[in-house]
């Protein structure tokens, strides 16, 4: 845990250790999970936290597919902390591959506790991979940048 903030516009106050640097990750999501996602032991239901990243996952390959895409594979997904009601959770996204059809993303969540605002830790980690499709739902080649 750290008290430094994950933000990309501060980059120049000291990040966390392990923390996504600037030039690594950027900043493509915030949200605050609420007492309707959690599960039998009161924290937040992992399946929640899964479809939070599959959509921050999504927000990089966006600008490049420019268009349909589908998610084909999570390839990675470690909850490495509980989540817990009222966390602020910051998502951050860097591109790891970018294939003919596909687009590989490393997706970094830390929380602020609710108790502890300014204090960051890292919640989670996944690698995900979005296919670009056409209209009938088949790969196509991703654009040119
Ligand atoms: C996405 C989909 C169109 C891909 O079709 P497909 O016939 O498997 O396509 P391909 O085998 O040609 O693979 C397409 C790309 O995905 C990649 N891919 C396929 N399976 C993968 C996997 N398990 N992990 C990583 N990449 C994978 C391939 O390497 C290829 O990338 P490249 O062109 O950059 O080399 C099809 O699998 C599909 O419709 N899946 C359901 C998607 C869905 O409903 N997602 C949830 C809601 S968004």
């Amino acid at each position: 845990m750290s008290t430094a903030p994950p933000s990309n516009s501060q980059a120049s106050m000291p990040l966390p250790a392990g923390f996504p640097s600037p030039s690594q990750g950027e900043l493509v999501m915030k949200v605050i999970p609420m007492p309707s996602d959690v599960n039998a032991n009161g924290d937040i239901f992992g399946g929640w936290v899964m479809a939070q990243v599959d959509l921050a996952g999504s927000v990089l390959p966006a600008r490049r597919v420019k268009g349909r895409m589908a998610t084909v594979a999570v390839n990675e997904f470690v909850f490495k902390q509980p989540v817990r009601v009222g966390d602020i959770l910051s998502f951050y996204a860097r591109l790891r591959r970018i294939g003919r059809t596909s687009i590989t993303v490393a997706v970094e969540v830390y929380a602020e506790r609710y108790s502890a605002q300014g204090q960051y830790m890292k919640v989670t980690e996944a690698n995900l991979t979005y296919v670009a499709i056409d209209e009938e739902g088949r790969p196509r080649p991703i654009p040119p940048a």
